[in-house]
């Protein structure tokens, strides 16, 4: 009784240095994320968003420093799980951040639900991730591909179009952003009358742009990002189809765009989860502080970025840094109202941010909110049991 009394208080007092000494060590975050191509703007932003919370936290969340592990994913979905894995297992991090996209994300998600690693999703809109795949320990801090293009297309029905061309690129995003406006649009009374697309992450839109011409929709309903998007946005006026077919997108296409696309994207019509004009005191208070750190105006992928910290740091709080208690974590962030500076959200059951979807229209060199297009939108996670 005695040598069990002692053998039992020998190895607590073994176990709480070595808890310890787990909570005091840096927490290592793989950052994995697109730097070069065509989203490597939008790698950046989210990067640069996740260590404005860090500092704004002095540099620590859950009372740990954090070490970043950062890869360039190239938005490679065929080199996705190779990269994951030397996360994983060379570099053992504690949590992976990534990534823009869908279908990086996807294997990433596949790894993490196999190994149970914390995986923060800080764009990718993969319907997937939070459907199908969900998982206790994936969460995302962006949005679905579904909700921008679903609160699009009962704005374009209410507008009275009837016949729209759908254009994008053919990969998860695309696909799901135009199969969601098409959703709602048809549901509205509308008909989606051709669905172009090309391979990602090309840029040759003139064939496509020709047969927009031709068909002479009402309109045209498209998802590009990055430097495609840019790049669309000119063609578009180029050919001359601005004055005659007006065009409306997912938010991304005008999304940290602005300055390269000018006068080119004036007056566009998007929806998304975040604007340059929402004037509350706490985007306003995140807004100065992006500038000044970092010279630049901040987007929707800084926001997203900014928010994934938060919402690990909302975990790691809960569990005084130890990941090892994880119920605990994640039941702290799924019971959260995440402090945005897009507005205040909540996470669904899926783990995929329930949000507004606002109205914006493209003034000057600001995407300016003109209205709510969905309120309170979820995802509808066809396919998550969790
Ligand atoms: C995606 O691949 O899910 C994706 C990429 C860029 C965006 C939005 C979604 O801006």
């Amino acid at each position: 009784m005695k040598t069990l009394h002692i053998t039992v208080l020998a190895a607590c007092a073994l176990a709480a240095p070595l808890a310890m000494a787990q909570t005091a060590a840096k927490l290592k975050v793989g950052l994995m994320l697109p730097y070069t191509g065509t989203y490597a703007a939008l790698g950046t932003a989210i990067e640069n968003g996740f260590r404005l919370h860090l500092a704004e936290q002095g540099g620590k969340l859950g009372g740990r420093e954090i070490e970043f592990i950062k890869v360039d994913d190239e938005s490679d979905p065929s080199k996705a799980t190779d990269n994951v894995n030397k996360l994983i297992k060379r570099d053992n991090v504690d949590v992976l951040v990534g990534s823009v996209h869908s279908g990086v994300a996807m294997a990433m998600a596949k790894v993490a639900k196999d190994t149970g690693t914390i995986l923060m999703v800080p764009n990718a809109g993969a319907d997937i991730v939070t459907g199908a795949m969900c998982a206790p320990n994936i969460f995302r801090s962006s949005f679905t591909n579904w909700q921008p293009g679903y609160a699009m297309g009962e704005v374009v029905a209410k507008k009275g179009h009837k016949k729209v061309v759908t254009i994008t690129w053919k990969y998860a995003a695309g696909d799901e952003s135009v199969n969601a406006f098409k959703e709602s649009f048809e549901k509205g009374g509308g008909k989606v009358v051709k669905a172009l697309n090309l391979p990602f992450p090309n840029v040759e839109f003139q064939a496509l742009l020709t047969e927009i011409a031709a068909t002479k929709p009402d309109a045209v309903y498209t998802f590009f990002a990055g430097g495609g998007a840019v790049k669309f946005v000119k063609d578009y006026a180029a050919a001359g189809l601005k004055k005659s077919i007006p065009l409306y997108g997912a938010g991304f296409l005008t999304d940290g765009t602005l300055e390269a696309q000018g006068a080119d994207a004036a007056d566009l019509l998007t929806t998304l989860h975040y604007a340059d004009s929402l004037s509350t005191a706490r985007d306003d208070a995140f807004r100065l502080a992006y500038a000044k750190t970092y010279r630049l105006q901040p987007d929707v992928y800084a926001v997203q970025g900014y928010d994934a910290a938060q919402m690990l740091g909302i975990g790691l709080a809960a569990v005084k840094g130890d990941l090892s208690k994880r119920a605990g974590f994640t039941s702290a962030i799924e019971k959260a109202k995440i402090n945005s500076p897009r507005g205040a959200f909540t996470l669904s059951k899926s783990h995929n941010p329930v949000q507004d979807i606002y109205l914006r229209q493209v003034v000057g060199k600001e995407n300016k909110v003109i209205g709510v297009a969905s309120k309170a939108l979820a995802d509808p996670a066809r396919g998550c049991k969790m």
